[in-house]
């Protein structure tokens, strides 16, 4: 089912017993299909809470406004690098040249699910690096924000969020909503909205306003 209006978007995305299709179980450690079955995007009930809260947690000591600056002074670099850089550095990883590459790797799959050797390859060595919950902050953050920040280059960041966004359509299990059509009769529903809404927010757009102050 597709939904366009704001108050069937609503409704549906308060409901905590929707969740999204799961992902299979099963898979081996260290590969993609393996992590998207340990963080919180595509859990459910009580494995969803305990892993948003270890999400949480982290997102917590990364202040925003030290993002927003970080931000600033990567003005030079192309949008899809500047999430992954900032938050890196926030995080106090070492060699962020590796984990930019690593984060671009795995990300491309991980919200479709569609692995190759690379993403898996990737996936390997960043859990070797760095808990699931930082790991989750990097690869929810990664394609979202260079897609927004792509498309706000120029033009007024809350517009674009309510008519362009990064993330097109939310899913849950057999129902699929419009983003840009349900935000034109209601609240913005970009960053999702109740208890599986984007927990990073505030960083997400401390980047953006960072690095669009040209
Ligand atoms: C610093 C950047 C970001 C971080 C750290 C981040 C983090 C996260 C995390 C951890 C989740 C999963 C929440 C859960 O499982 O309960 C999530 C969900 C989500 N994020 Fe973000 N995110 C970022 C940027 C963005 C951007 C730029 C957008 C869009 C403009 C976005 C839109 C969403 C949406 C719509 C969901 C919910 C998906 C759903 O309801 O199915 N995020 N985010």
């Amino acid at each position: 089912m597709l939904i366009t209006r704001n108050s069937e978007a609503l409704a549906v995305l308060s409901d905590p017993l929707r969740a999204p299709a799961p992902v299979e179980a099963g898979a081996p450690r260290g590969t993609l299909a393996w992590l998207r079955g340990q963080v919180s995007r595509f859990a459910s009930g009580a494995a969803h809470a305990e892993r948003r809260a270890a999400v949480t947690a982290v997102l917590d000591r990364l202040d925003p406004h030290v993002l927003r600056q970080a931000a600033a002074r990567l003005r030079h670099e192309p949008p899809e690098r500047v999430a992954v850089l900032v938050l890196g550095a926030a995080l106090g990883v070492e060699d962020l040249e590796t984990l930019a590459g690593q984060v671009a790797a795995a990300a491309r799959g991980y919200l479709s699910g569609e692995a190759d050797a690379e993403a898996d390859a990737a996936v390997a060595e960043l859990i070797g690096r760095l808990p699931i919950a930082e790991l989750t902050v990097l690869l929810q953050a990664h394609a979202a924000t260079g897609a927004l920040l792509a498309a706000a280059a120029g033009r007024d960041l809350d517009e674009v969020l309510r008519d362009d966004p990064p993330v097109r359509v939310l899913r849950r299990e057999g129902v699929e909503i419009d983003v840009p059509a349900a935000n034109q009769d209601g609240p913005c529903l970009t960053f999702g909205y109740g208890p599986r809404a984007c927990p990073g927010q505030p960083h997400a757009r401390a980047i953006a306003e960072g690095w669009l102050s040209r």
